[in-house]
């Protein structure tokens, strides 16, 4: 596995053909690591693209570290192993490296539903209802469907309570991380467990949705600290990012259509790292910024988002 992998998420302006184009770019410029999710609605677009890249011979598929996530309305009986099934058939794999729960709740919203839409359907996190959906996960690595399965968007409460009854443990949580939300509770946690942390949004997803953003929110690449490292490094402040997670002991995850971005985020890790001042400087200037905080998927009568972060 790579030090970082590729994230495959358009955001609400890239097309499915942009992003596979620059999944095939990725591959030939040397990522192994490609993280899907059914809701990126993209997986038939990267699914040609690693079916002609394993039938050329440009990569074999053990070499190869896929993830995909079912998404929130797919958590019912039995809909698990539709969900995988349908997402293996569109990439076009006989398995799955890893399979992750998206979002612990089966709280959905239309496609590019306004921030303060509410579905009358959402409810509250239900620690009974997550092992239902996680035994069916757990069928799927015995089947052998999925190599691994992994939680996404978790808190250290959630997994405080679900993690005792697991028969199978996650082998990976994804959750949000970057210079200006470093949740290191839960990250710390994590490690504690034995459970390998992949990090999304790490350079701060400055192109994210529109209904994910909101005043107050920290722009990670104009952080005076990481700026300033960035000056001394003669790197831009992106690169920063990427070095401080690998660094900091989780996988990044960075999405780019540049193929110039793309190939740089890739070589970046590897050269010039990050002093252990750097480090500590870094460290510090933690904001708890979260970013993509879910607001959709809150259940009528929450007041806040933060309702669903426990
Ligand atoms: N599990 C979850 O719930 C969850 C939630 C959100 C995201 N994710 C995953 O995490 C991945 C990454 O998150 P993200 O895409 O939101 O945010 P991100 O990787 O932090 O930011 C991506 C943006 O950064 C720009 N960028 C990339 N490399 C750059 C460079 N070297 N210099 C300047 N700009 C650069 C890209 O623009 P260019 O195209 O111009 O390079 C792109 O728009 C997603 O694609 C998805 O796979 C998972």
């Amino acid at each position: 596995m790579n030090k970082i992998g590729f994230g495959t998420f358009g955001s609400d302006h890239c097309t499915a053909t942009e992003i596979a184009a620059a999944v095939e770019g990725a591959l030939h410029c040397g990522y192994r690591f490609f993280d899907c999710a059914s809701v990126y609605g993209n997986e038939a677009e990267i699914g040609a693209v690693f079916e002609k890249a394993l039938n050329e011979g440009i990569v074999k598929r053990e070499e190869l570290f896929v993830t995909s996530k079912v998404w929130n309305d797919m958590q019912g009986k039995g809909d698990i192993l539709l969900s995988c099934a349908k997402t293996l058939h569109d990439l076009r794999l006989d398995y799955i490296d890893c399979f992750f729960v998206h979002w612990p709740f089966p709280n959905y919203h239309a496609p590019h539903a306004a921030g303060d839409s509410r579905n009358p359907d959402s409810k509250p996190w239900s620690a009974t209802h997550f092992m239902q959906v996680w035994r069916q996960m757990e069928r799927l690595q015995t089947m052998g469907l999925a190599r691994t399965i992994g939680m996404s968007n978790m808190t250290v409460k959630k997994l405080k309570e679900v993690l005792p009854q697991c028969t199978i443990k996650p082998a990976f949580i994804e959750m949000e991380l970057h210079p200006a939300f470093q949740q290191p509770e839960l990250f710390e946690y994590c490690i504690k467990q034995g459970i390998e942390v992949i990090g999304y949004c790490p350079m701060g997803s400055p192109n994210r949705p529109e209904r994910d953003k909101a005043p107050g929110d920290v722009i990670d690449t104009q952080m005076p600290e990481v700026e300033a490292i960035a000056k001394a490094h003669n790197i831009h402040p992106s690169m920063v990012c990427l070095k401080w997670a690998v660094q900091h002991g989780h996988i990044p995850i960075p999405f780019s259509l540049s193929p110039a971005h793309y190939k740089a985020n890739l070589e970046c890790v590897n050269t010039d790292p990050l002093t252990d001042a750097e480090m500590a400087m870094l460290a510090k200037a933690d904001k708890n910024c979260r970013l993509v905080k879910g607001q959709v998927f809150l259940w009528p009568g929450a007041k806040d988002w933060k309702e669903l972060w426990d």
